[in-house]
């Protein structure tokens, strides 16, 4: 990894108790000598709580806020070496609900975080994970960096935005900022709820012992990816100065249906029923089909590739989920 930084101490991560932060915090507890502030706004509409947290929480800082309180940004910004943006409104379906309240998160939270970073913490490295779904539906078999973006619902939309404001605020005035647009993560603390990621949906129901139910045949494909690969890649931009202003696609090269990602957990967690059922309505409009990303652009740049397949990745949220 390059070391652009000088031995960075102090990282503040965004939206700490969701998925991929509260994964991420234990992903930077691994380094030594490092200060982690975590915040979220602990929203309920957003099925958020900071029982993702309990095992860490004497090891971080943890402050219940909301990223639109820039009083707030200002303070907790302030002499910040790393900023993890993982704050987000990341449900496609609330999305069309509630389009104002994504775009006050996915839009306003992030320009309000670039000016604060920009006027109290400009040396700062900016990382935002992004949505491989802001491309919509594959206009050809492979999506890189040179695909349009013609998302299908608001959320999508809004990260699209979002992206551009990072690039603008490296451009403009050189915050050091880095996009990574995943798709599909799973892992421990996901929710357990439609809304939300399907993969996670599907192990939480598989770890309740419940049926998983998929939409239509399930012959829809996915780049998937475990969540350690993604906070690995997350750690290792902040600290890859080469990346800092693009945006970059950050999938694993496994592809599967979703029948085989179903039929996976169904396995991993021991005897559950795979069901299929007819698509409602909503979510046959913003389907994307049969998706393949590419991460050349990014593995050109620098030396990263996931770990996990598919079994393995599964495994480990099975047991941590147990503990
Ligand atoms: N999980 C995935 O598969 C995936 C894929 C692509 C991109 N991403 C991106 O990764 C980021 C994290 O996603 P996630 O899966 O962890 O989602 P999540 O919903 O589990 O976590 C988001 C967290 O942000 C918090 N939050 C929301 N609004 C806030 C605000 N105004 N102030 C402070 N905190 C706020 C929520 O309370 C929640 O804990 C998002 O930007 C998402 O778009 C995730």
């Amino acid at each position: 990894m390059e070391n652009s930084l000088k031995n960075p101490k102090k990282v503040l991560i965004l939206g700490a108790a969701g998925f991929l932060g509260s994964n991420l915090v234990r992903r930077v507890l691994q380094e030594e000598n490092i200060a982690v502030t975590a915040v979220d706004s602990l929203d309920p509409k957003l099925l958020s709580t900071k029982d993702t947290l309990a095992d860490v929480m004497d090891k971080i800082t943890f402050i219940e806020g909301d990223i639109l309180d820039r009083k707030l940004l200002q303070e907790v910004v302030t002499g910040q070496d790393i900023i993890f943006n993982c704050a987000a409104q990341t449900s496609h379906t609330l999305s069309f609900k509630d389009p104002v309240f994504d775009t006050e998160v996915n839009c306003i939270g992030n320009i309000k975080l670039l000016e604060t970073v920009r006027d109290h913490a400009k040396d700062a490295v900016v990382v935002y994970p992004s949505s491989s779904t802001v491309v919509g539906k594959a206009v050809g078999d492979v999506i890189d960096e040179n695909h349009g973006e013609r998302p299908l619902d608001i959320y999508s939309t809004n990260k699209g935005v979002a992206e551009k404001y990072y690039r603008v605020f490296n451009t403009v005035y050189d915050i050091k900022t880095v996009v990574l647009r995943f798709a599909n993560l799973y892992g421990p603390y996901g929710k357990k709820d439609p809304a939300f990621g399907f993969v996670n949906y599907f192990i939480g129901l598989a770890a309740d012992n419940e049926p998983i139910k998929i939409f239509g045949d399930g012959h829809q494909t996915r780049n998937v990816m475990f969540v350690d690969d993604a906070t690995e890649i997350l750690w290792q931009a902040a600290h890859s100065s080469k990346l800092f202003g693009e945006s970059y696609f950050a999938t694993h090269t496994d592809h599967h249906s979703v029948k085989e990602i179903a039929e996976a957990i169904a396995e991993t967690f021991g005897q559950i029923k795979v069901e299929f059922e007819p698509w409602p309505d909503l979510r046959k409009r913003i389907e994307i089909e049969k998706v393949l990303f590419s991460s050349d652009k990014l593995r050109g740049l620098i030396d990263w590739q996931p770990k996990y397949s598919l079994a393995e990745g599964l495994k480990l949220t099975k047991e941590r989920i147990k503990k």
